[in-house]
């Protein structure tokens, strides 16, 4: 979408995976979707050094509202009791920090949780209360309407959003409830979209979701850009499931699609060495790369898969560099759960300037690999179930 907005992807936060729809906030205040998990959020974000690297939108996923709109005016409200002081001055506390503000929606009936009424036949009221509450990023989902809503109401919101002249980055779930998606259309209407399941807190999620995404890659990687990108959901990294490699494996392949950066975990329970993870700013550069390419998975061998997606700089010959992860998937060989080692030809990654490239380790930028040219050979020892990832910046002119 043409907004002038995400020209590169959002970076943030979401509570959805890791907090779900919990409402009992007698029994579980910690863990509640409420005003002061959201505030306790906001605050760590900026104390822990995660709004420094960029990450700067709070987005309140399901299960804010009252299960009714105010009888007299139709306007949604805010649960009551969970976000006593309202969403305009919660917007406001978000902005005093310095953070952006993102509110979630349905575009149908009802939200997927049933906590609250959707936005059919108030599109305009409902864009305009947002706009009124200070709100920059409306999670749209897609839950209780037709398919015919969905191609009708996706644009109407998105125009809704528009005429309030605030600028709102509008995400949208379209995609995921549609058969046979239209991503050109839907490109032009949205500035993310989600293209697949809702991920979970497990390996196997973030692998179905690459399958997913690798599947119909050249259809997704056409329409993604500055303003419009392919959403593979939230980084689940920092919860209870993922393995130290898989958590680099998640942050890894997320640079590479281009994929908005939306933490959901408590971050106040984040061990260190993840927060790390989360706060690469050389991973965190791919990601942000303003050529805005996304990358895909070039290569698979067996249980190993090689991903790839173009980066600055550019050089003089208009050849580009390239972040490239390694994935050992494991399961595979003598041995399915031990590091394997990879041999490959820079070529056939599709690494062929003749003026080569210096390689950088990007979980540790001050291991460089050295210079290697497109026909010399690349080797790598992949952990199993995890990743490496390097940065191959190339050369520039004589
Ligand atoms: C489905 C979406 O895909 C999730 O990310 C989350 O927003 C839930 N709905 C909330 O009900």
């Amino acid at each position: 979408l043409e907004n002038g907005l995400a020209r590169t992807p959002p970076m943030g936060w979401m509570p959805f995976e890791r907090f779900r729809c919990m409402t009992d906030c007698a029994r579980f205040p910690r863990d509640c979707i409420s005003e002061t998990l959201i505030k306790r959020t906001a605050e760590l974000l900026i104390s822990g050094g995660y709004a420094a690297v960029g990450y700067q939108y709070v987005i309140i996923d399901d299960c804010w509202m009252e299960a009714s709109r105010d009888e007299t005016t139709h306007e949604l409200l805010p649960s009551l009791e969970r976000f006593p002081t309202g969403m305009s001055s919660l917007g406001d506390y978000i902005h005093s920090l310095g953070l952006k503000f993102g509110l979630y929606h349905d575009i149908g009936e009802k939200t997927c949780m049933f906590r609250g009424p959707g936005a059919a036949r108030h599109f305009d009221l409902d864009a305009q209360t947002f706009a009124n509450w200070g709100v920059d990023y409306v999670k749209m989902d897609g839950c209780y309407a037709s398919d015919a809503d969905l191609d009708r109401g996706y644009p109407a919101f998105g125009r809704a959003l528009n005429r309030t002249g605030r600028p709102i980055v509008y995400s949208c779930s379209w995609p995921f409830y549609k058969s046979q998606p239209d991503y050109s259309i839907i490109s032009q209407h949205c500035n993310l979209w989600r293209f697949a399941e809702d991920v979970k807190d497990s390996l196997t999620s973030v692998t179905n979701i690459m399958t997913r995404f690798s599947s119909i890659q050249n259809l997704l990687t056409a329409h993604s850009g500055p303003g419009r990108w392919n959403d593979p959901d939230m980084l689940v990294l920092g919860n209870f499931r993922l393995s130290y490699d898989a958590s680099r494996l998640q942050m890894a392949i997320w640079a590479v699609l281009a994929a908005p950066l939306i933490m959901t975990n408590d971050l106040e329970t984040v061990r260190p060495e993840v927060k790390e993870l989360l706060q690469n700013r050389d991973i965190v550069a791919i990601d942000q790369d303003p050529l805005g390419l996304s990358g895909k998975k070039i290569l698979q061998w067996r249980n190993i898969q090689v991903w790839a997606r173009p980066v600055r700089p550019v050089n003089d010959y208009g050849e580009s560099s390239f972040a490239v992860a390694f994935v050992n998937l494991g399961g595979f060989g003598v041995c399915p759960l031990c590091p394997q080692t990879f041999h490959v030809l820079l070529s056939r990654l599709g690494l062929q300037s003749s003026m080569g490239y210096w390689v950088v380790d990007l979980f540790n930028k001050n291991h460089s690999l050295g210079f290697f040219k497109p026909k010399d050979k690349f080797i790598t020892r992949v952990n199993p179930e995890g990743v490496t990832f390097y940065k191959f910046t190339v050369g520039h002119s004589y």
